[in-house]
Parts: structure tokens; sequence; C-alpha cells
């Protein structure tokens, strides 16, 4: 896996928690950082993360629901950095509220940010990435994908959405003998300011539902994801046992999601009323931390992404001894004269 100080990664949304989370971690490792979202002041200082971490970076600003300013921007960033290698679709927003409560326009916008976004990523992503025969594309979905979340439809749609346009896209690369990959990655709710960002139709601001990660623990994931090459990757264990679940025992998610009312998506405290900021139709104009408010009790670590790093091991491990294997069999293995042939 590619892991040189030439290697580059664009990021949409990359100017707030998982994406300039993620940005920093990839900098970190070495890696030259493109940056991309709406608001001039978040790249600014995702960038300054970057290059204090003695990477290089590159912002473009432009709106994900835009092909032509996306691909101005991913054309900049390249001549600025180099050939992307690898390019994830972070960008999102959501609506909070009862379906009926949230505006017709609302709901479009949600879906146009968070599906149709990724999408026209993954199409600039491709116009990069196929003249040069190699890259991978890594689509940020949700845990919402396994069973829609109520009072989140627009959100729990584009996201589905997402994720079976990443399948669909996987299925097409590989028919076509394309060495580019696709990855999709399904996070849990995770202490960003995601939440500060979305619009509440709910009468009080949104807050996520337990179990809370930071965001830290999702640029892990994200990481792992592309080193294993994983198509699909769950990043905690919480995620990964809804997954199950809602593969197992269908009804059982769907009568614990209807007895899930707003108390659980929704807080009293002030502190999230004062850092409020939706970003749904304006790109963010503050500078948030990369931690929402919501860190109390929030998890530092996943043992999912532990369970998948033993797994990406064993798995390397396996496929050298085979290749090592199959390059030498007559030294370790000598093979017995086949017998001689009769009528
Ligand atoms: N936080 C969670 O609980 C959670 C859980 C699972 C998945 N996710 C997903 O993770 C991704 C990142 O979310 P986050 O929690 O980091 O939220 P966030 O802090 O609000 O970051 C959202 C980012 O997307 C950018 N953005 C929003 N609308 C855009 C547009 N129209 N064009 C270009 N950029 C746009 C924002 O910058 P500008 O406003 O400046 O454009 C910002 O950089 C999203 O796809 C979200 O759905 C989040």
């Amino acid at each position: 896996m590619s892991n040189n100080a030439a290697s580059v990664v664009i990021i949409t949304g990359g100017s707030s928690g998982i994406g300039r989370c993620t940005a920093g971690l990839f900098a970190q490792r070495g890696w030259r950082v493109g940056l991309i979202a709406r608001g001039a002041e978040g790249l600014a200082a995702a960038r300054g993360d970057v290059e204090a971490l003695g990477s290089r970076a590159a912002c473009a600003q432009a709106d994900v629901t835009d092909s032509t300013e996306l691909h101005a921007a991913a054309n900049a960033i390249v001549a600025a950095l180099g050939p992307v290698n690898l390019w994830i679709n972070c960008a999102g927003n959501g609506v909070y509220g009862r379906f009926l409560d949230v505006p017709e326009a609302d709901f479009k916008r949600v879906t146009d940010v968070t599906y149709h976004g990724s999408v026209n990523g993954t199409r600039v992503a491709l116009s990069q990435m196929r003249p040069r025969g190699t890259g991978t594309i890594l689509n940020v979905c949700s845990a919402v994908v396994f069973h829609g979340l109520p009072l989140m439809s627009s959100y729990s749609g584009a996201k589905a959405a997402l994720c079976n346009f990443s399948q669909a896209l996987q299925a097409e690369l590989k028919l076509e003998h394309s060495p580019i990959r696709v990855t999709t990655v399904f996070p849990p709710a995770a202490n960003t300011p995601f939440f500060s960002h979305a619009i509440s139709y709910m009468g009080r601001p949104a807050r996520p539902a337990w179990p809370v990660y930071q965001p830290e623990v999702v640029a892990q994931g994200i990481w792992q994801a592309f080193v294993s090459g994983r198509r699909e990757m769950s990043i905690s264990g919480t995620s990964a046992a809804f997954r199950a679940a809602s593969r197992m025992a269908p009804g059982l998610i769907a009568w614990c999601m209807g007895r899930m009312g707003s108390e659980r998506q929704t807080t009293k405290d002030p502190k999230a009323s004062q850092v409020l900021e939706p970003t749904l139709f304006e790109p963010s104009r503050r500078v948030f931390d990369i931690r929402g408010p919501f860190g109390q009790g929030a998890r530092t670590t996943s043992t999912q992404l532990w369970l998948e790093s033993q797994l990406t091991m064993a798995a390397m491990l396996f496929s050298s001894a085979r290749r090592f294997r199959a390059k030498r069999p007559d030294v370790l293995w000598p093979s017995t004269p086949a017998p001689a042939e009769v009528d």
C-alpha cells in the first residue's frame, strides 16, 4: 500500500469534524492533503493543521452539488500537490425533524449534498484516476444505512442511496477489471460539529444518539478501511452489531427504532444552542473545534477496529505466505515426478 511522501489524498468536507480529523491523520503519515469545502475559514484552519504536522496541503472552495466547481477544485489541487491516490467523499449535512415537518427544499438539499455530492465527487475522482489506471475512492456512509433513523429520513435515504451506489460502482469496476477500488465506511455517531451544522425542526438542537465516538476513532477507521482494501467496513462494534441485527432480526430493530423518540436525539444543554450554525444552504463561517460539545462519555477507542486490524494483518501474512510458496515450490516442497501415463 502506498504510504510515501508523494501520496495525495483529497477530502471533500475536509474543513470540519471527521474530514478535518482525517486530514490530520493522513498528514501525520506523510500524505499530502487536498481539502475541499465551501467555507474559507474552516479550510484555512484545516490547512493549518496539516502544515503544522509537517505536510503539504492545498485548499479549494467548492460546493459538492456543483460538478463544474468540483472539477475545477480537483484540478487546482492536483496541479499543486500531484496526482490523487485516494479521494474521500466526506461532505455531508443533515436535517432533523418528522418527515412532514421538514420543508421539501431542505429534504432535497440534504439529498443533493449528502448523496449527489458524493456521486459528483466520485465522477471527478474517476476522471482523475482512470487515465492513470489507479486509485481508491472512499465513501463516508453511516450506520443509518442498516436501518433508517427516525427524525432523519432525508439523511437516512441519502446515505442508503450512497451505499447502494457504491456497491453498484464496485461491481461495474470489477466487471471491467479496473484496478480502481471503491471502499465504503459506516461510522457510528461521532462527536463533531455536525449537530451544530444541522437544521433541527424538533424544537431543540439535535444531538448524536448514544453510543457516541470521538472523531479520531472514525478517522482511524477510514485509514484502516483504505489500508485493508476492504469493500465495506463498520467502524465500531455497535455499527457492526446493528448491521448484523438488522439482517437477522429486522422486526426487532424496527420495533426499537419505533420507540426512539426525539428525547434520544435532542438536547436541552444551552451549550449546544450557543454553537448552532446551520450550514445546509450556506457555507460555515466559523471555525469549530474538530470535536463537538457531546464529548461526555464519548468513546475514544473501538474494539471493532482492533479486530479489523488483526484480520488485516492475518490476511496480509497469509497472502505473503502463499506468494512465497507459489514462487519457490521446488525448493520447499519438491514435487514427485508424475507417474508415466498408461494407455
Ligand atoms: N458526526 C456523525 O455522527 C456522523 C456519523 C456518521 C457519518 N457521518 C458523516 O461524516 C461526514 C462528515 O460529517 P461531520 O460529522 O464531520 O460533519 P461536519 O463537522 O458538519 O463537517 C461537514 C463538512 O462538509 C462540508 N460541507 C457541507 N456541505 C457542503 C457542500 N454543499 N459542499 C461542500 N462541502 C460541504 C463542510 O464545510 P462547509 O460548510 O464549509 O462547506 C464540512 O467541511 C458526513 O458525510 C456525515 O454524514 C457523520
